[in-house]
Formats: structure tokens, sequence, C-alpha cells
């Protein structure tokens, strides 16, 4: 089996978060797609675009990678389960969740894992010119945050913007209920010091999370919710 080179993005008590590029050589790319599953391959031919099919091929045979490092096993052996709403989990040998907690997000050419024992959520977002800060900021950011948006100069609003929303996107991909939740309760502070103040009913209170936000430089965003208690089953509710 092929080790996993490189190290984590960042390492957080036992939590590790893997910041990879999705472009990859043919023979490379011919690894991953190996390493997939029937239904993966299948996800992946539906893609018209190449480039599409491709960054999904590899995002998934690393994701397979990756975890089959934690796990111990071959990356086409690492097996998955769905909760309602689509959150992936690790199924162990018996067929039962598995004690490792693990999230992704996509985003343009870049993805991150994270992987640990306490129930997380990832989000990245390479910035898009489709996306207007300016129209969606009324929709997505809680009172306090747009108060405080609305007070910086039009250069700091984007960085500002994609940290508010990944933050959100990571807290609702934790919980596993995806962006429905209502982004715009979920309330966090202003500026650098991450940190839930409001959440959305049947996410717990603020103070259950941990909210990292993720720096890759000029035009990738990204944040990391983590629970700050394990928890007994990845089916138990938030
Ligand atoms: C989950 C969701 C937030 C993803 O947002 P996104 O920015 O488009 O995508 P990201 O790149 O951050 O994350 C995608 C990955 O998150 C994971 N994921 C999927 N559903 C998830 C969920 N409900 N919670 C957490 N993670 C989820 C998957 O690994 C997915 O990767 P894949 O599609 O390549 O397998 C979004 O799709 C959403 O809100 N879904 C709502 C689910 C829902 O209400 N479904 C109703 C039908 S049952």
């Amino acid at each position: 089996m092929m080790l996993v080179a490189g190290k984590p993005f960042l390492t957080v008590d036992e939590t590790d978060v893997w910041f990879e590029s999705l472009q990859a050589e043919e023979a490379e790319y011919r690894q991953y797609w190996s390493w997939l599953s029937e239904s993966e391959r299948q996800t992946a031919q539906r893609f018209v675009r190449e480039l599409h099919r491709r960054r999904y091929a590899v995002c998934h045979g690393k994701v397979r990678l990756l975890l089959g490092h934690y796990l111990g096993i071959a990356p086409q052996a690492v097996c998955f389960g769905r909760q309602t709403l689509g959150k992936p989990f690790l199924l162990d040998a018996s067929g039962g969740p598995h004690a490792l907690r693990f999230n992704l997000s996509h985003s343009g050419d870049w993805m991150l894992l994270a992987a640990g024992p306490r129930e997380l959520g990832v989000d990245i977002e390479v910035w898009d010119p489709r996306h207007d800060p300016e129209s969606l900021a009324g929709e997505i950011l809680a009172p306090n945050e747009l108060e405080y948006w609305l007070t910086l100069s039009p250069a700091e609003r984007a960085a500002a913007f994609y940290r508010f929303w990944t933050r959100k996107e990571s807290l609702a991909k934790a919980v596993g209920s995806g962006i429905g939740i209502g982004v715009a309760s979920i309330e966090t502070t202003p500026g650098s010091l991450a940190k839930f103040l409001g959440l959305p009913k049947d996410c717990g209170k603020p103070s259950d999370w941990h909210l990292i936000d993720l720096d890759f430089g000029a035009g990738i965003s990204g944040a990391m919710s983590r629970r700050r208690r394990l928890q007994s089953t990845v089916t138990e509710s938030a």
C-alpha cells in the first residue's frame, strides 16, 4: 500500500486536518481511480466535464488513502455509511459506525479532510467571482456579523465574508444537517478570535463546539467545527 506522503496541514488535540491538491499526474490519477468503489465510479462518470470527473476521483481516492492509513487497511477496503441528510461516516469491520470521525470539503482544485475522535465538520471555499458578498451578506450573516462586516473597507469584505461563511458551513456539516439549518442563525464572533455565540436549535450550546479558522492564504478560506466532548455513536443527534 502506498504510504501517505507529507503531513497534515494542522493537528489539534487528536484531530488531523489535511489540505490537499486535486491535481494529479496521469499515473497517480489512475491509481486513485483504481481505489474507488463502484458507486463512486458511477458518480465520477456522471460529471460532464473531464476536469470535474478527475477532481472527484482524485479527491475520493485521497480520502480512501488517508482514512485507510488511520484504519491500517488498504484504500479500497475503506467502507462508508451515510446519515439521513448525506453526511458520510466510516464503517468498522462489523458494519457498524467506526469511532474515527471524518468530514470532507472540496472547492476548485483543493480538498480539506479532517479526521479524529470527535464529531466534526470542515468547509473550504475558493473565492469565486460569481459569489457577490455584497448581495449575499444580508442573507447569510447574523445581525452582529453584518454590523461588523459593514464597518470593513471594500478590500477587507471578501475575506471576512468567506471567513463567516466557512465557519457556518463547517458547523452545519459537523451536525450533518447541511445548509438547510439556516446559516444566519449561526452567530460567530466578529474579528479573528473564532467562537460560536449563538446556534440554531438542535445544535447544542455554542460552548459545546471548538471553532477554528483555517488560513490557506489569499483567495482560499476554510474552517473546522469540532465537538469538545466525545459522543458515543455517529448517529447520536447534535
Ligand atoms: C452538505 C453540504 C453543506 C455540502 O456543501 P458544499 O459546499 O457543496 O460541499 P463541500 O465540498 O463542503 O462538502 C461536500 C462533502 O461533504 C460531505 N457531506 C455530504 N452531505 C453532508 C452533510 N449533510 N453533512 C456533512 N457533510 C456532508 C460529503 O463528503 C461531500 O463530498 P462528496 O459529495 O464529494 O461525497 C450541502 O450539500 C448541503 O447543504 N446539503 C444538504 C443536505 C440535504 O439537506 N439534503 C436533503 C436531501 S436528503
